[in-house]
């Protein structure tokens, strides 16, 4: 495990550690370079902002040619941590991926609100499948069954930050997934 930044004196332990996210993120673009390879077009769908540095680096791990689209979606309000369940779309949204296979691109799995919303949307949009990557997934605070794909690691429930995760629109920044107190 790192050492705890002195910086974030409200993140209370680390969860997930750099090498560990590092490898486990290879693992996974190994894995979607591999069961996309014949397929046919491969977009991936981020789900913005917390997917950003898990695409990011995911993207350069998936050695196959793919496209990236981006999404904003939002379902917790300022200060929220709990997902009201009602997930927002921007009505303006052009994803260009009909044709294609769709790989959701995701920070959290928690109650599933958000992944289930957003796969039923997504094929309004006429793609040939949609499947989903999330690099955390809480089993114990699942509201609504989503189907994924591939995950990174489950973890317990928790709140976390870090690797593009937020408590408020902080802590996005810590290159390792951690705890926050309080
Ligand atoms: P769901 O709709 O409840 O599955 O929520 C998914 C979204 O909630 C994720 O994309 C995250 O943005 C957010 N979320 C869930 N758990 C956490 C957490 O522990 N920290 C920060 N955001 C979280
Ligand atoms: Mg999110």
């Amino acid at each position: 495990m790192d050492s705890l930044s002195t910086e974030t004196p409200t993140v209370s332990h680390i969860l997930i550690c750099e090498d560990e996210l590092h490898q486990r993120i290879a693992q996974l673009g190994a894995a979607i370079s591999e069961d996309y390879a014949d397929k046919g077009q491969l977009a991936l769908v981020c789900l913005l902002k917390g997917g950003i540095v898990f695409l990011s680096d995911l993207m350069r791990r998936i050695s196959i040619p793919h496209q990236v689209e981006l999404m904003q979606v939002s379902s917790y309000g300022m200060g929220a941590r709990d997902s009201t369940g009602e997930v927002q779309f921007d009505p303006h949204l052009n994803l260009n991926i009909a044709g294609k296979h769709v790989l959701i691109v995701e920070d959290i799995v928690d109650t599933g609100y958000t992944l289930d919303a957003v796969g039923r949307y997504l094929w309004s949009f006429n793609p040939v499948s949609v499947e989903t990557c999330v690099l955390l997934d809480k089993p114990e605070r699942r509201k609504v069954e989503v189907p994924v794909k591939y995950t990174g690691f489950s973890i317990p429930d928790e709140f976390v930050v870090g690797f593009g995760i937020d408590a408020d629109e902080m802590f996005r920044h810590l290159p390792y997934i951690a705890a926050v107190a309080g």
